[in-house]
């Protein structure tokens, strides 16, 4: 049997008393012809081989270079070197794979995250990507853990769809009709009736439309899944195909939905804190030297895991819009015309704005409640005062928006108005507004953007850098 190996992280969890183990992984560094530093991807530690002089000819040794992969057998003993409680004595190695060390891009020394990201197809091999991607999926492990300790269900929703549930417009087209040779109608229009599905159809931005039918039968509900934007925006925030969460509750108003969002988040982040420890703690690492190089005003005033037990250890401050717009007006910052974009109530807030709040003002996160209807999605349950909408965002340190979700507008009239307002198609969308006539109730919901939360977790600073093959504008590579 070819498995029959120890992963290193459980060779590290191990007494070493001289047992005979088999294991496999990567070379990291093979130093003095002597000590082998081997990793499997199971921990962030590499395990030390030590190699007898004299036991093995010249050729094997050569062939033992960083990334070459190999099985190992031998004896595992107490370490005499420090940094380690036991290293492997071999016994026999066996060369799975060369790596040819003139061509392998991965050297054993820091390489910067931008060359990394031209190497995505490697760069999981290297500590920072090894720890973010474990984090990561810990945090997809415990986003089902959370929901299905409260009775959800997990609804998959479509990926192809013929809505725009956002209503922004901001769609991919899904179509097998010819470039070339499109069916047009008379008045020059296309003809989708041609095309697979009988009518123009698109990538989902959005499950929850389709999660709000599933909230109206098993009361509480999420998706995760992936999910996509056709918006031209180059940051360090956005992606044109990212992950979301969107839990949909039945007989829930805006402040149940505030307070599962803050439980959620933060039962992420203490789910991390617990069983990530050794992967954050090397982020965290990882994140104060990289603070170094930056001007003592603009560096966090908390490591990476002083940040994350804050957070958990801390109520979100909640306010509404109104009380935001009022908050900027009166800042230093806005006195002082350090804002690029401009303040005043009605505006969609910038990056800017979001963080002046959060970072200087408030110093933790944010829920920033009943935003002006005319910058906000059609589904959102309109306030009495006629300007307003039952919405919530919530602000995340070093990130801005991290969660976005309301109280829908579970009142059939004022649902169909508003869609007409907002020239969203009310007779194509009969099935949404349908659970608005059979059985309506108060619901709500939200939706928690993935990589923003591996991207908080992590301290990593790009969202290119947690999610395995970032899609963004002008590149879609590997
Ligand atoms: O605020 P958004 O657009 O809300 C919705 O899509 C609602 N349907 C959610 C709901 O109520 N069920 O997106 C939700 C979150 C944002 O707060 C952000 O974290 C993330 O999704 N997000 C993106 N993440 C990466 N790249 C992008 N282009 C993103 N757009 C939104
Ligand atoms: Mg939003």
């Amino acid at each position: 049997m070819f498995n029959k190996r120890t992963k290193i992280k459980e060779v590290l969890e191990t007494e070493p008393n001289n047992q005979e183990i088999t294991v496999m992984g990567w070379v990291r560094t093979f130093r003095n012809n002597q000590f082998i530093a081997l990793n499997d991807g199971s921990t962030n530690s590499n395990l030390q081989i030590v190699v007898a002089l004299g036991l093995y000819d010249e050729a094997l040794l050569k062939r033992i270079t960083t990334g070459a992969s190999l099985k190992i057998t031998g004896e595992l003993l107490p370490s005499l070197g420090k940094g380690q409680k036991s290293e492997l004595k071999a016994k026999s190695i066996e060369i799975l794979g060369d790596c040819d060390p003139e061509k392998f891009p991965l050297q054993p020394k820091k390489h910067s995250l931008e060359f990394l990201r031209e190497k995505a197809h490697l760069r999981f091999r290297t500590n920072t990507f090894g720890a973010v991607f474990r984090v990561r999926h810990a945090l997809a492990f415990a986003i089902h853990q959370f929901f299905n300790e409260r009775g959800f269900v997990y609804l998959h929703t479509p990926i192809i769809t013929a809505s725009d549930a956002e209503g922004a417009g901001e769609m991919f087209k899904v179509t097998t009709l010819p470039f070339d040779k499109t069916p047009r109608n008379d008045d020059g229009s296309v003809n989708f009736k041609e095309d697979f599905f009988g009518r123009a159809t698109n990538l989902t931005v959005s499950g929850q439309l389709e999660g709000e039918l599933g909230a109206m039968a098993f009361s509480d509900i999420y998706t995760f899944g992936p999910t996509f934007r056709a918006e031209n925006s180059n940051t360090p925030r956005h992606l044109a195909e990212f992950w979301m969460i969107e839990p949909e509750m039945a007989f829930y108003d805006l402040e149940d939905n505030m307070n599962l969002a803050e439980a959620f988040i933060k039962y992420l982040i203490g789910y991390a804190m617990k069983n990530n420890k050794e992967d954050l703690e090397f982020l965290g690492q990882r994140l104060t030297e990289e603070e170094k190089q930056k001007p003592q005003e603009e560096r966090s005033e908390m490591g990476l895991i002083e940040k994350l037990e804050f957070v958990v250890n801390n109520d979100f401050q909640r306010i509404t819009y109104t009380e935001a717009i009022d908050i900027l007006l009166n800042s230093p910052a806005y006195k002082k015309k350090k804002f690029k974009f401009e303040v005043t109530w009605g505006i969609d807030m910038q990056s800017e704005h979001e963080r002046y709040l959060v970072e200087k003002h408030f110093k933790k996160p944010v829920i920033v409640t009943n935003y002006p209807k005319d910058i906000k999605a059609f589904y959102m349950r309109q306030n009495e005062d006629g300007k307003t909408v039952a919405a919530m965002d919530i602000l995340a340190p070093g990130i801005g928006e991290i969660v976005g979700g309301s109280q829908r507008e579970e009142r059939l009239e004022k649902l169909e108005q508003r869609m007409k307002d907002m020239h969203v198609p009310t007779e194509e969308m009969w099935w949404y507004l349908d659970t608005r006539r059979f059985g309506s109730v108060p619901h709500a919901g939200f939706g928690l953007g993935f990589e923003r939360m591996v991207l908080f977790v992590t301290g990593m600073t790009n969202i290119r850098d947690v999610i395995a093959f970032p899609r963004t504008p002008g590149s879609a590579e590997f």
